[in-house]
């Protein structure tokens, strides 16, 4: 297993890398750009061309995985042991409007166990990656969350799903709080990458609801093996479902659940 999973992630880096080339080679260019579940959920032919290639890279070199693509190009098999989920490019609105800030996100688990994920940002060439007992890595570079222990110190980030123009289930009470309370707030555009953030230590905590199994299915595995938290609202752990994320470097947990669910009794940061 432990041979079949090292060329499980050599091939998820192999084909995060041609993908991400893609993006750097388009990155700014004319893009043909469609809309999705919303008008400000958009889709672009790079999303489709990268999809396509890292699908294809799969059916050639492992034709029995199964593949759940969030452009809708891969296949699901019941008798496969190996699930590869996708998310070809994250961040496309960034992407559409010509913003650096985004990546490609490959996780692969087995029996419904993450094992391995890859995370590639193409235009300062970072690539996060982990695998299940091994650590996570930034190319060469061991990585640990954030010593941090005080919200006041916290740098925390957040996102909103493409329905925040119609729900009120909109994380804006979630934002209001968190903004009065932590160091800063940021909207990256990108959750596979606020999710390395956080297991990088540039961010303390990122959450986020409403998510995909796309968005999450690396980053998850990423925070877990550089020694970070990721549960839902409750403290369960996160959802592979990406419905609801909070991760953060363990310390800042429960402080951070409390926030969100309204019910801070920390002292104000400057206290
Ligand atoms: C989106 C990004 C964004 C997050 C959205 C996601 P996409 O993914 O990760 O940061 O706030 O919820 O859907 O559509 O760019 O792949
Ligand atoms: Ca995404
Ligand atoms: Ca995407």
């Amino acid at each position: 297993m432990a041979d079949e999973r090292a060329q499980i992630l050599d091939l998820a880096v192999r084909l995060a890398r041609r993908a991400g080339e893609v993006q750097r080679d388009r990155y700014e260019s004319r893009l043909d750009i469609q809309t999705k579940s919303s008008s400000i959920d958009l889709v672009t032919e790079v999303d489709k061309i990268c999809e396509a290639l890292i699908v294809e890279g799969i059916r050639d070199e492992r034709p029995g995985d199964s593949i759940l693509a969030e452009e809708g190009g891969g296949e699901e098999k019941s008798d496969s042991e190996w699930r590869w989920i996708i998310d070809p490019l994250d961040g496309t609105v960034n992407y559409a409007h010509g913003l650096p800030r985004f990546c490609v996100s490959i996780g692969v688990e087995r029996a419904g166990v993450r094992e391995v994920g890859v995370v590639y940002e193409p235009l300062l060439g970072e690539l996060f990656h982990a695998t299940r007992g091994s650590g996570a890595f930034l190319g060469e570079r061991r990585l640990s969350v954030s010593p941090t222990e005080r919200i006041g110190e916290a740098l925390v980030a957040t996102g909103f799903s493409y329905d925040v123009h119609t729900s009120s289930a909109d994380n804006l009470s979630q934002l209001s709080a968190m903004l009065k309370t932590a160091r800063g707030i940021r909207r990256d555009g990108s959750a596979a990458l606020d999710l390395c953030y956080v297991a990088a230590g540039r961010f303390d905590a990122y959450w986020e609801f409403k998510l995909h199994p796309w968005d999450v299915a690396a980053g998850l595995l990423i925070v877990a093996e550089a020694g970070g938290l990721a549960t839902d609202l409750e403290g369960a752990p996160a959802p592979a479902s990406g419905k609801a994320v909070v991760a953060s470097n363990g310390r800042l947990h429960e402080a951070i659940l409390r926030i969100l669910r309204g019910s801070s009794t920390d002292p104000k940061p400057d206290s």
